[in-house]
């Protein structure tokens, strides 16, 4: 098409960037689910709630509540291919920016602090290489984890993700997705074959796949087994809407939900059968379940301090797939902030990438220094805010936007989801908004635990 003079003036928006291929989009989405989420907070929620009980209570939850919701968002980004706050407009009118504000918000903070998570993922793989892991794994956490260190390999990761944003979807985004998922499986499939030759192992699996019926219906346990849920399928802030924008209008949308959520379940399904018996091998249960931010980087390092040369070949492969995991969900974080500054502001890309960036990287400096500011901003943003973006996401799309949902979701669809897809929005009008509103409940209470007790010190 020739440029005339009319099409080509300055408020003329160039065609939206679309994913290259459809396994570059699922890699991408499967990139954003799988990262630090399924390996360091799926094994310690997981420790916590009874191992068995929780990995049972967690595919309930996935299948009931993730899948479904991951559809909603899917099928608005798709229709409306715009950035969250553009797309809530659109389908729903002005009453619904706060929604898209908010999922960019959530965006920021949670990136603010998974960055620094990231930079001790990142320093532990260096580490790994030149001087090994430490003796005094407690210790050594308490100096890496806060101060001066942790903020040079924060900034690092997020020159990192910045970098990789800035390209754009299909030269940076989905480029690095097709690379580093398959590794990154790889990875944690082999440490799983070593894992099952450990003394204790037995043990590990014990613990981690015989259901103790007694957690099985503990409120707790299912609260923690949503909001996992929601956190590892990178649900409630827009990321899988946002992505779903560079789709074309005839992707099978189902099949995609599907898919992306087992090959999430199944990393993490994967990284409990390597550290389960890794942590009873060496008697350190005690560790991974004291909940604390660190379980994963104190244990882990320890048990592979303790086996000599090959713990410091396993621990390397280890946490690189765990900073490749976090490479690939930083760059959905990131994706969502700086998508919706592209869209509402007619920014480039480039310098959007880049001020955001800069912007989340400084307020992660709050976490970089100090843990308890990481705890609570997680506590925010990871437990409440999350939970909040899904239960509005769920009213939206059930009730609120101006479309149906059982025409937008089976555009696209193949014979075998065809007639799911009613009762998949009988589940998302009549059983998401309450399941999650009870969640909601008790979130706001576990949130305003944290708020209180940071600032009683
Ligand atoms: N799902 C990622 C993980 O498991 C984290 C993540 C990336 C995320 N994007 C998100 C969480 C959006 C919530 C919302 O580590």
């Amino acid at each position: 098409m020739s440029p005339s003079p009319r099409s080509s003036d300055a408020s003329a928006k160039p065609a939206r960037e679309l994913w290259g291929t459809r396994w570059g989009f699922v890699m991408a989405a499967v990139g954003s689910a799988v990262g630090l989420g399924n390996m360091w907070r799926f094994s310690y929620i997981a420790a916590e709630g009874g191992g068995a009980a929780f990995l049972f209570m967690y595919i309930i939850m996935i299948a009931l509540l993730g899948i479904p919701l991951m559809l909603c968002e899917l099928t608005v980004g798709r229709k409306t291919q715009l950035s969250p706050i553009g797309a809530l407009r659109g389908l729903g009118g002005r009453a619904w920016v706060p929604l898209g504000m908010l999922f960019v918000l959530t965006g920021f903070l949670i990136l603010s602090y998974y960055s620094v998570i990231a930079g001790w993922t990142l320093r532990f793989a260096a580490e790994s290489i030149t001087v090994g892991f430490p003796e005094n794994p407690g210790a050594h956490f308490g100096e890496i984890s806060a101060g001066l260190s942790a903020v040079v390999w924060h900034l690092a990761f997020m020159a990192l993700t910045i970098g990789i944003v800035m390209v754009g979807v299909q030269k940076g985004i989905e480029r690095a997705a097709l690379i580093l998922m398959p590794s990154l499986v790889l990875i944690v499939l082999g440490l799983a074959i070593w894992a099952a030759f450990l003394d204790g192992a037995g043990e590990g699996y014990a613990f981690y796949l015989l259901p103790d019926m007694g957690q099985l219906m503990d409120p707790t346990v299912i609260r923690q087994a949503t909001a996992q849920a929601f956190f590892s399928l990178s649900l409630g802030m827009g990321a899988m809407l946002t992505f779903a924008s560079y789709l074309s209008k005839d992707t099978d949308l189902n099949q995609e939900a599907v898919t992306i959520s087992f090959a999430d379940f199944g990393v993490a399904f994967l990284a409990g059968l390597v550290v389960f018996p890794v942590v009873f091998a060496l008697g350190l249960q005690g560790d991974v379940s004291a909940s604390t931010v660190g379980a994963l980087f104190i244990s882990l390092p320890g048990a592979f301090a303790d086996m000599g040369g090959i713990g410091r070949l396993v621990g390397f492969l280890f946490f690189l797939a765990l900073s490749v995991g976090a490479v690939t969900s930083a760059i959905s974080l990131l994706e969502v902030v700086t998508s919706s500054i592209i869209d509402e502001t007619g920014m480039g890309r480039r310098n959007a990438a880049i001020g955001m960036g800069i912007l989340i990287a400084l307020f992660g400096l709050l976490s970089a220094f100090n843990t308890d500011v990481l705890g609570l901003v997680d506590a925010i943003a990871g437990d409440l805010f999350l939970v909040i973006g899904a239960l509005a996401m769920s009213i939206f799309v059930g009730w609120a936007m101006k479309a149906d949902p059982v025409e937008e979701l089976r555009r696209g669809a193949g014979k075998r989801f065809y007639s799911l897809i009613p009762f998949v929005v009988v589940l998302i009008r009549f059983v998401l908004p309450p399941v999650i509103a009870v969640i909601l409940f008790f979130a706001l209470q576990d949130t305003w635990g944290a708020i209180t007790g940071f600032f009683a010190g």
